[in-house]
């Protein structure tokens, strides 16, 4: 059919595989630091925090050191409600933008919960069932990966407590009714459950919070609550390997649609959208002769990848995590109020970290008003409302579309829509309103905060 749309998947075709990028790796991730002792940890150091499984998956060893690991037959039943996800061809945006480019998205919206967030709440709340957990705690930004969380806990039986990062719990009302609907308790953080969230609520009782803070808080419930385990929706390894199954699907669907990428596109807050559609990619690159460019967008007022220093960090604001080799804004970054709420980290992946350090991606970063541009063109010609997250990633691939119209080139751009907005009219209406600002973080205040780290020999 020479004007198709969408690329399908056949439930029997869906991959039974996560890719593990660590088994390409011609040198191993940078080991993950105690801050006490200076040394290397161990897996006992997560095992308070994470099931066995995932801690292995973590750490890339023992039957997780292959470089496909199966997907255990009790997640693939749930990722069967909604995986395979389409693939669409933007042959709307492509006629509007008048470019010779061919627009392909892969569209994570279609899950349960309206993100690609439940690709690895499911497996990790099957992992935590597996060894007994009866109850996980986790934070959520935008409310996405709360919401995978909630809905992924009542699959197995768990109790889910979400800390939800302040700004985001006022602006987005229904997201917790959402999570409260599958049966999960939020709070507002900072909150006065923990005492991370009292110490933060002290110094300004209306703060309105970051992911930093809101990671301390789900830290200390964890340690300090029994029969509890720690849930994290990005930046880990075994979060960015669940994550694959979008890209080992986005392969064969663009098979079935005859072309391969010049481009493929990712937004980026602590990199798991962008890892899911692009490590199978990045596998083209680092065992095959694919010359793909694989770009993560990240927004000007959080730009850790663009702006920040490549070194030795915590992963929250208390400074209770282990230290961790990534781009860093500083781990006591509090984000310029962007509505896009799930890119508002201080950090990135150390998977994808490394990769943009040895030039196998590139980034680039983008302000909030031409996102939302991208987004409300989207709208009109896709119909799909994006979340602003997802939406840095349009705005990037109308780019690419833009540059390929003006030097004549029929570039195949791919990027992933890793959500809708169906929660996040608040933004929309601001920036119909013309209320939206667009920040640009000084490098000055990074350098500042990343001074004050501490100093690690590795
Ligand atoms: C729809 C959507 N896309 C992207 C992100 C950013 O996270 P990540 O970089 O881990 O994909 C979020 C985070 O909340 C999100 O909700």
């Amino acid at each position: 059919m020479s004007n198709q749309v969408k690329y399908q998947l056949e439930e029997s075709e869906m991959p039974t595989a996560w890719y593990n990028v660590q088994a390409d790796f011609a040198t191993p991730l940078p080991p993950v630091i105690h801050p006490g002792t200076g040394q290397p940890i161990g897996p006992e150091a997560l095992a308070p925090l994470f099931p066995m499984d995932i801690i292995m998956q973590e750490a890339s060893v023992g039957p997780y050191a292959e470089r496909f690991i199966d997907i255990p037959e009790e997640v693939y039943e749930i990722y069967r409600l909604w995986r395979p996800t389409p693939l669409l061809r933007a042959r709307r945006l492509e006629k509007a933008l008048d470019t010779p480019a061919h627009i392909y998205y892969k569209y994570e919206g279609v899950s349960p919960v309206g993100s690609h967030k439940p690709n690895t709440a499911v497996p990790q709340a099957y992992y935590n069932k597996l060894a007994g957990t009866k109850r996980l705690a986790t934070e959520t930004g935008a409310g996405q990966w709360g919401s995978a969380v909630a809905f992924a806990s009542a699959f197995f039986g768990l109790e889910a407590k979400v800390y939800m990062v302040n700004i985001s719990y006022q602006q987005k009302p229904y997201r917790r009714m959402l999570m409260e609907s599958y049966g999960a308790s939020i709070v507002a953080s900072p909150s006065k459950d923990t005492a991370a969230g009292r110490k933060f609520l002290e110094q300004d009782p209306n703060h309105t919070g970051s992911l930093g803070i809101a990671i301390s808080e789900a830290l200390e419930d964890t340690v300090t609550t029994p029969d509890t385990k720690y849930s994290i929706g990005s930046v880990f390894n075994h979060v960015l390997m669940h994550q694959t199954v979008i890209g080992e699907e986005a392969l064969k669907q663009m098979e079935k649609a005859g072309e391969f990428p010049d481009v493929v596109i990712g937004c980026v807050g602590g990199g798991s959208n962008f890892g899911g559609i692009a490590l199978p990619f990045v596998r083209g690159k680092l065992k095959e002769d694919k010359t793909t460019r694989i770009v993560a967008v990240e927004p000007t007022a959080a730009p850790s990848l663009t702006k920040g220093i490549y070194t030795y960090d915590f992963g929250d604001t208390a400074q209770m995590t282990p230290l961790v080799k990534m781009y860093t804004l500083g781990s006591a970054f509090i984000p310029a109020p962007i509505h896009a709420g799930g890119l508002r980290y201080h950090a990135m992946a150390p998977i994808i970290c490394k990769l943009y350090n040895e030039g196998v991606i590139e980034a680039v970063a983008v302000k909030q008003n031409p996102v939302f541009a991208a987004a409300v063109q989207f709208a009109r010609t896709e119909g799909i409302i994006p979340a602003p997250e997802s939406s840095h990633a349009i705005r990037v691939a109308i780019d690419e579309a833009l540059k390929a119209k003006e030097s004549g080139e029929k570039k195949v751009i791919l990027f992933n829509l890793s959500g809708h907005g169906h929660f996040d009219m608040a933004g929309y209406q601001m920036y119909f309103a013309g209320k939206l600002e667009d920040y640009e973080y000084p490098v000055e205040e990074v350098e500042k905060a990343v001074a004050g780290l501490p100093k690690v020999a590795a």
